[in-house]
């Protein structure tokens, strides 16, 4: 009976001592929360502060948002966080930099759906996830607290956010959709981006543990950079081209491509667009720059290598004008304008008047056929291996208007001034 008694006055005692220990050390965000009311008390300047101090109240704190199906608590030790006193101190008694939380109501937004991390957790560990290799969202750091922006706002709105507008337009300049697809627009070589920034992408190479390091453990952020950056550590790297980015321009490529999943957020907190819609960039120009110019190369002057390819680089598509019996600047330019404005030019009354109309329009059928339904690269040695670079097919992601309005564009490419000086020389 006595070992009975002693037991289980012990249990009592270690249950009691567990749950002190709890109270005031064991749990992080009560400690945060007392050293705040700490802070409280000392700024308090007139009886009503130091009794609202006094009645501070330690308890979890959190912000429920079921439109957003989060729950976060990150306001459990970042109590501080719209105190505009606490601007000395250290973290995560701090109150948020800028001006965002005056704008944006913390009540109805939360912390994770700008900054990920994971709301629920109540330890600074769990919260900021950081260096949990399967946590889906890790905590961001900055520049890639630009990222998650788009989930509610048309990103042309907010212009100010530079390393996403300078990666969004070094995507679209270089040929990214000549292979990847965005949104169901672009080439079938490559996998699809449109949700390369969700979790799990990682796991398809090991990713260098330097980077792992630089980018605070998010290994979807050191994966997609070390994609963009370096294609050929990747072990199973195909078609990928090394491109010469500075890594300044790699930065803001990753922020932007960081940007790239679900949004996850239902319309009624979309910010209001304002000002007219986004329309798509339609002319030939900025065609060729998103969707060919990987392959043709700049200025459509070819020279790309293709492993094992009858023609070893993929043609270049400056020359169209000759191969389309264009002979003179001015028919070349009548013939651009036309397809530039949208018109059927197989189909106009009064006919197209160039020389040679007949071979012209076989020839413009021809190419715009090729564009369409692509083409197979043809081994140059039969036994050797596949050459990485096919023509994809166009028919879904451009329609008849973009086509005609790139090879408008290609069209004037032609280097007549060079030809001629050729002639001259001759
Ligand atoms: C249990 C307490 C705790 C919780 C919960 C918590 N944090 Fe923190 N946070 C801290 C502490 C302590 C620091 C400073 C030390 C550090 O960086 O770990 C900090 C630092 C930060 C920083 C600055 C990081 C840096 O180094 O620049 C950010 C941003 C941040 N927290 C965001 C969040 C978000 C978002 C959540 C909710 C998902 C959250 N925190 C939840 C305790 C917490
Ligand atoms: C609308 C988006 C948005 C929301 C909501 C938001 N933040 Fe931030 N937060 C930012 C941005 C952007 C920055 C960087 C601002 C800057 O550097 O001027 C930032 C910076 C911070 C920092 C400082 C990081 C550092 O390196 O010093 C902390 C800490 C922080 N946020 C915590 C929180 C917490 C906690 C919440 C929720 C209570 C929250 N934020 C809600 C966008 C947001
Ligand atoms: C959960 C949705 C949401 C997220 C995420 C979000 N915002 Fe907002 N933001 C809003 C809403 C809603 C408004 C109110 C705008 C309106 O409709 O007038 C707003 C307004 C603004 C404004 C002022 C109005 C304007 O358009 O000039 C700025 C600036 C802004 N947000 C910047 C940001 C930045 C930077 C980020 C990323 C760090 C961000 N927001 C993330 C929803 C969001
Ligand atoms: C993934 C690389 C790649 C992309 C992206 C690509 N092409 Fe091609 N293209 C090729 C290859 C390789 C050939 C040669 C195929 C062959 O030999 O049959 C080719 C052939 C062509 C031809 C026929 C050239 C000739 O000399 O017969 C045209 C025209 C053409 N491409 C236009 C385009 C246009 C317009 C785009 C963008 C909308 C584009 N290509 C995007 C790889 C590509
Ligand atoms: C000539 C075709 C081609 C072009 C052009 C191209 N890529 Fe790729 N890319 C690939 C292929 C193929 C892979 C798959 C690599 C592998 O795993 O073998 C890839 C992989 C990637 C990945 C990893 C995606 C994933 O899901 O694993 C990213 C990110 C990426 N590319 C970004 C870019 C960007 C940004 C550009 C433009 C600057 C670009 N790519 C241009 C062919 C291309």
């Amino acid at each position: 009976m006595r070992k009975v008694v002693l037991v289980s006055s012990l249990i009592v005692v270690f249950v009691l001592f567990f749950e002190a220990y709890r109270e005031n050390v064991g749990d992080e965000w009560r400690y945060y929360q007392k050293r705040y009311k700490e802070e409280l008390k000392k700024l308090a300047t007139n009886d009503q502060e130091k009794q609202l101090a006094n009645n501070y109240e330690i308890k979890m704190r959190q912000i429920v948002l079921p439109e957003l199906n989060r729950v976060d608590r990150c306001i459990s030790c970042h109590v501080g966080i719209e105190d505009s006193r606490m601007g000395d101190a250290q973290q995560p008694l701090t109150v948020h930099p800028g001006d965002i939380l005056e704008i944006h109501e913390l009540d109805t937004i939360g912390c994770t759906v700008c900054h990920d991390g994971q709301g629920r957790a109540i330890t600074a560990k769990e919260a900021h996830a950081v260096g949990i290799p399967y946590w889906e969202k890790p905590m961001l750091f900055q520049p890639f607290l630009q990222s998650n922006c788009f989930r509610c706002h048309n990103m042309d709105e907010l212009p100010q956010l530079m390393k996403f507008h300078e990666g969004k337009k070094i995507f679209f300049s270089n040929g990214c959709l000549g292979c990847h697809k965005l949104e169901g627009k672009g080439g079938q070589l490559a996998p699809d981006l449109t949700n390369v920034a969700d979790a799990n992408i990682h796991l398809k190479h090991p990713v260098n543990e330097d980077l792992i390091r630089q980018f605070h453990k998010n290994f979807n952020i050191a994966y997609i950079y070390e994609s963009v950056k370096n294609p050929k550590a990747q072990p199973e790297v195909t078609a990928m081209p090394s491109f010469n980015f500075s890594e300044e321009e790699v930065e803001a490529l990753t922020v932007f491509l960081k940007s790239l999943s679900a949004r996850a957020v239902p319309a009624s907190y979309l910010a209001q667009k304002r000002g007219g819609h986004q329309s798509e960039d339609v002319q030939g120009e900025a065609l060729f720059r998103k969707y060919c110019v990987a392959c043709h190369g700049i200025d459509a002057k070819g020279g790309v290598k293709n492993i094992n390819y009858v023609k070893r680089t993929v043609p270049a598509l400056n020359t169209l004008a000759e191969r389309m019996f264009l002979a003179e600047p001015e028919d070349a330019n009548k013939a651009a304008e036309l397809l530039e404005k949208g018109v059927d030019i197989t189909n106009m009354s009064p006919e197209l008047d160039v020389p040679n109309r007949g071979r012209f329009l076989a020839q413009y059928r021809a190419i715009r056929n090729v564009i369409e339904k692509g083409s197979i690269a043809g081994k140059e040695d039969s036994k050797g291996p596949e050459p990485l670079l096919h023509m994809p097919s166009w028919a879904e992601g451009l329609t008849r208007k973009d086509i005609d309005s790139i090879i408008s564009y290609l069209i004037k490419l032609y280097p007549w001034g060079e030809k001629k000086s050729e002639e001259n020389n001759e």
